[in-house]
């Protein structure tokens, strides 16, 4: 097998723990990404691909993450501060049973992002940072339940926004939601970026290029990354159970980012201009896709 993994008679037991054999199973596909493999093309390897198992702990997760969102968005409100959101994910999550992932990964040291205006992604929560009427932020929530991870973001505007800021927010989203419809079980991540990239540039923003999705599920980040710019046909194979994000970051401006924050994690556009992120986790299906989290 091309990743190396073991081998199954046709009648053993398949692997992904259905009880059923192995040719009514994961046969066909296991052969299909063999042969893709052989053909050169960019295949996870099967430890990789989720098992009904793992999904239904990772949709578990998904519950509580979905649910923090909801929780901020009945709560966000001018003169708010981005520790208080921080601290509404914290209490939900932990409420639930669940572990913020955020929390001391990498040190990152609160329960959240907070990413206010021209701030890419990353964005610390802050007892000094308050919103204001007219900002713009992405809540970046990610949780860890019984092991398994999920990850979504959304963006808020803060009272009355700008017609330029509001409609960044939504491209942003639309670029999310083109890169969903232009799955198809077994093409290609670039069909995604292809698609999220021309969403963006059309409306004459730039999507950057250093951060983007990534595997998920198992861990909080897995193999592959996801980038939001390409080609159609290009990158890893979207076989079903393959479990990963959408979360273009867009700039209304250039697509240079800033990473000189002396706190080492926050993120601003180069040029100062706004930048908008949503996410989305979702798995490849045998026929389309299951949006996890949002
Ligand atoms: N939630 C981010 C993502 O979408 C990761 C943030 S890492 C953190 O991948 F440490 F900053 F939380
Ligand atoms: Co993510």
């Amino acid at each position: 097998m091309y990743d190396n993994g073991p081998v199954f008679g046709r009648n053993d037991e398949c692997w992904c723990g259905s009880g059923k054999k192995y040719k009514k199973c994961h046969l066909a596909i296991d052969e299909r990404l063999d042969e893709l493999w052989q053909a050169g093309e960019e295949v996870l390897p099967r430890d990789l691909l989720k098992t009904a198992e793992d999904l239904e702990g990772i949709r578990r997760s998904a519950a509580v993450n979905v649910g923090a969102l909801d929780y901020v968005g009945e709560r966000i409100a001018p003169g708010c501060t981005t520790a208080d959101i921080d601290r509404w994910v914290h209490e939900y999550t932990v409420e639930h049973g669940a572990i913020p992932a955020p929390l001391d990964y990498e040190g990152f040291p609160k329960s959240v992002c907070t990413s206010v205006n021209n701030v890419v992604c990353h964005g610390i929560p802050s007892e000094d940072e308050a919103l204001h009427e007219g900002d713009i932020v992405n809540v970046d929530c990610s949780t860890i339940l019984d092991g398994y991870y999920s990850d979504s973001s959304r963006m808020f505007c803060i009272g009355e926004v700008s017609a330029e800021r509001r409609r960044l927010v939504e491209v942003t989203r639309e670029c999310v939601e083109a890169g969903l419809a232009a799955i198809k079980p077994w093409g290609h991540v670039g069909d995604i970026a292809h698609a999220v990239q021309e969403h963006a540039e059309a409306a004459g923003f730039n999507v950057v290029r250093e951060f983007g999705g990534h595997g998920i599920g198992c861990e909080f980040h897995e193999d592959p990354f996801v980038g939001f710019v390409g080609e159609a046909g290009e990158g890893t194979v979207l076989a079903p159970g393959f479990c990963f994000t959408i979360e273009p970051m867009v700039n209304a401006g250039e697509p240079g980012i800033d990473m000189s924050d002396a706190n080492g994690w926050t993120v601003r556009t180069a040029d100062g201009s706004d930048s908008a992120q949503w996410e989305v986790q979702l798995v490849i299906t045998n026929d389309g896709y299951e949006r996890i989290s949002w």
